[in-house]
């Protein structure tokens, strides 16, 4: 297939554009490469024939017009977003016109090219999207988001997302536009951009700096290795039901804290410390406003209707991260002076 991949040199899409090519897949990676981008994600892939990247802001209509005029893909991957929700806080109009204004640039655009095409039945518009737009969840493990869990969305981000959503529905339910959605939990993994916690708490941890913990934390989150992400994002637009929604996670629910300890016990076995434990630098900071108590999804649908399960446990998935940012440093350092990354953000509210 012919895959127009948007947000492909950010960090989840990076992942999609690298399994993608390495499963025999052409990619177009569209990308305004706003701070969060980083085309080391996919140098590897980039001098390939089935390779092509075009640097388009999809705020930007008639560009992206020409990108489906120019590539004609067989499927759209829109990954494209602003992520943070602590940015989120601090400045929400970016993420209402990218999330939700962008979206609906890539629907229109998406819709037009399709019905030029002659409204093939095997075109694919996939909405990638996060079970964060389902809102905050009691502490009960009984209790777990499914595709039919009411959108209660809490944050600007999670707000946007939400928005993105429905404008993805309204384009299948009024104009026909062949649509497949997903709502994934937490990721983790290699190229996670140095402002998310897990990379925050590894290079504060080695930079012998406090290791920031919002709250108590005690928030829960659904973490999944962002690869085995990547490998349910192809399944779903090959595979998936038109209309359709499928939520992913790794049920490997984890408080923060308990997250953070875990990751200080893989750096004292990866790289002791000359005395104690990266555990002594966990330090409780003020909590973000409207922080969400818990996620955690049910992956049922996707599981039992295409077959799909994640690779490694999280604590498997944990080790392989540790160990990438000890062996990349380079790609890290070069984040770390971007704007915002280091510093504590969505406080102001
Ligand atoms: N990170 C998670 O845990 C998670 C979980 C579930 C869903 N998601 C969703 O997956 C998608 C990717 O998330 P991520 O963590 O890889 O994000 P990211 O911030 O790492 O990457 C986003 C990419 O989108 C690009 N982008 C941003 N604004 C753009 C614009 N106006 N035009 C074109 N490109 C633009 C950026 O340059 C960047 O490369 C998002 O839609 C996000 O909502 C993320």
């Amino acid at each position: 297939m012919k895959l127009l991949v948007t947000g492909g040199a950010g960090f989840i899409g990076s992942a999609v554009v690298r399994l993608a090519m390495a499963r025999g897949h052409q990619v177009v990676n569209v990308d305004a490469l706003t701070y969060a981008a980083c085309l080391d994600n996919v140098a590897m892939v980039a001098d390939s024939p089935d390779y092509a990247f075009e640097q388009v802001d999809i705020r930007d209509r008639a560009a992206l017009d020409a990108v489906f005029a120019k590539h004609q893909p067989d499927a759209v991957m829109h990954l494209a977003a602003e992520s943070h929700v602590d940015r989120s806080i601090d400045g929400p109009a970016d993420f209402i016109e990218t999330n939700v204004t962008g979206t609906f640039n890539m629907l229109e655009a998406a819709r037009t090219y399709w019905t030029a095409q002659g409204k093939p039945d095997s075109f694919r518009f996939h909405h990638i999207s996060t079970d964060e737009v389902f809102g905050s969840l009691p502490n009960d493990p009984s209790i777990k988001f499914t595709e039919d869990t009411p959108y209660d969305p809490r944050s600007p981000y999670s707000a946007s997302k939400a928005s993105s959503d429905h404008l993805v529905r309204a384009w299948h339910e009024t104009y026909g536009l062949p649509v497949v959605l997903t709502n994934c939990s937490n990721n983790y993994g290699p190229f996670h951009f140095p402002e998310k916690l897990i990379p925050v708490i590894i290079l504060n941890a080695l930079a012998g700096k406090a290791l920031p913990i919002y709250g108590d934390g005690s928030n829960i989150r659904d973490w999944l290795y962002v690869e085995d992400h990547a490998d349910a994002l192809l399944l779903v637009v090959e595979k998936g039901e038109v209309g359709r929604s499928y939520n992913i996670g790794g049920e490997n629910e984890r408080t923060n804290l308990e997250l953070v300890k875990t990751l200080c016990a893989i750096l004292d076995q990866a790289r002791p410390k000359a005395a104690g434990s990266y555990a002594d630098q966990i330090t409780f900071v003020t909590d973000r406003p409207g922080h969400d108590a818990r996620y955690a999804i049910d992956p049922t649908r996707i599981r039992t209707e295409l077959g799909w399960r994640p690779s490694v446990t999280v604590e498997e998935g944990l080790e392989k991260t540790v160990a990438w940012y000890l062996a990349n440093e380079d790609w890290w350092r070069a984040l770390q002076s971007r704007h915002g990354v280091g510093e504590r953000l969505g406080v102001k509210a």
